[in-house]
């Protein structure tokens, strides 16, 4: 098994020689959903990115910049994260041996996120501020000193997670309606309709932000953006025009989903699928049990990070665990009910 930038060498931006920091990214599992597919009555099938080495989307992308970064000659890399980009940056500074600073909104980012990035060696800055204000501050820092910005404005990144439309063209034989997935920075859309443009298709871009964070939904940045679906808790994303290209471009839509919707498809997912992501990888689904699939027979939808990244809300949705005493009697009582 190779990462993705040997396996899509022919349509990245790296030559034969160029250094690679892989820790063996992409090549996720397509999932077919049978009780989504039958609620929505649509073929639906789930992209698993949490089984990216870090549990989410973002070592695609990051693969790509930190690679590049240490090409360049870089020593260092920064970015202001909601987590997962903390935690994926991390690790391949890790893996590359350069320093990583992350750039947090402070209290707001999910605990497996948190201890990722910690572990990892990288320097973790938490600022009383939202993701927002700490990416204005990344960007100002990475033209003053010489530290490389890895976040999604870094068109590597955007290269790297072209990739996951590959593997999707290539699993379902080209053939593919809509695609729903949650919008944050809007990086990942935007990555996903280069990648179908370059083999000539046109999915349905449909993406959906939590409705107290969904600045493409009002058509205006968003002051005090709110979710418990803490990856999204966006007010003003960098990639704002091409990602409104890419839904326009494709015939999708942009649409607001609310917590309780999110939550909902996320519950959904875990009982009647078998497959644990994070609140903000629900949002997609969220979408399309909300909205319906409208025309389009076949759709995937995006599962952008691994659920363990935030046990806090999975405990917060379920009952709790039931003491018993060590005793086959008083086991048995209980499972009897
Ligand atoms: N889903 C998850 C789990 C994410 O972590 C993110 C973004 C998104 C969806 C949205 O993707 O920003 O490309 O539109 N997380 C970034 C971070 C902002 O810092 O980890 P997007």
């Amino acid at each position: 098994m190779s990462g993705l930038i040997e396996r899509y060498r022919d349509h990245l931006p790296f030559a034969e020689g160029d250094p690679v920091i892989s820790l063996n990214e992409g090549a996720t599992p397509l999932l077919l959903a049978p009780r989504l597919s039958q609620r929505v009555g649509a073929e639906v099938y789930l992209k698993l990115e949490g089984c990216n080495p870090t549990g989410s989307f973002k070592d695609r992308g990051m693969t790509c910049a930190v690679s590049a970064a240490v090409r360049d000659g870089s020593q260092a890399v920064v970015c202001a994260s909601t987590g997962n980009t903390a935690a994926s940056l991390a690790a391949y500074a890790a893996r590359a041996g350069i320093r990583g600073v992350v750039v947090i909104p402070e209290g707001k980012i999910a605990l497996g996120k948190l201890a990722q990035a910690l572990i990892a060696g990288a320097q973790v800055i938490a600022i009383h501020g939202n993701f927002d204000q700490a990416l204005k501050i990344v960007r100002q820092l990475a033209q003053e000193q010489p530290i490389t910005l890895v976040n999604s404005v870094n068109e590597f990144r955007i290269e790297g997670q072209k990739t996951a439309a590959f593997e999707i063209a290539e699993d379902l034989g080209g053939e593919l309606d809509a695609l729903c997935l949650p919008v944050g920075n809007a990086g990942n859309i935007t990555a996903y309709w280069r990648g179908f443009r370059e083999l000539q298709m046109t999915p349905r871009m449909l993406g959906f932000q939590a409705a107290g964070a969904a600045p493409l939904v009002a058509g205006h940045p968003i002051e005090e953006p709110e979710t418990i679906a803490s990856a999204i808790r966006i007010g003003n994303p960098a990639r704002w025009e091409q990602a409104m290209d890419a839904m326009s471009s494709s015939g999708g839509a942009v649409r607001a989903v609310t917590d309780e919707q999110i939550l909902e498809a996320y519950r959904f997912l875990a009982t009647q699928e078998g497959v644990f992501c994070e609140p903000a990888s629900a949002a997609g689904v969220a979408g399309l049990l909300t909205y319906g699939p409208g025309d389009a027979e076949r759709v995937a939808c995006v599962l952008t990070g691994h659920g363990l990244k935030d046990p806090d809300t999975a405990i917060s949705q379920v009952g709790g665990v039931i003491s018993c005493a060590a005793e086959l009697d008083a086991v048995t009582r209980v499972v009897l009910g």
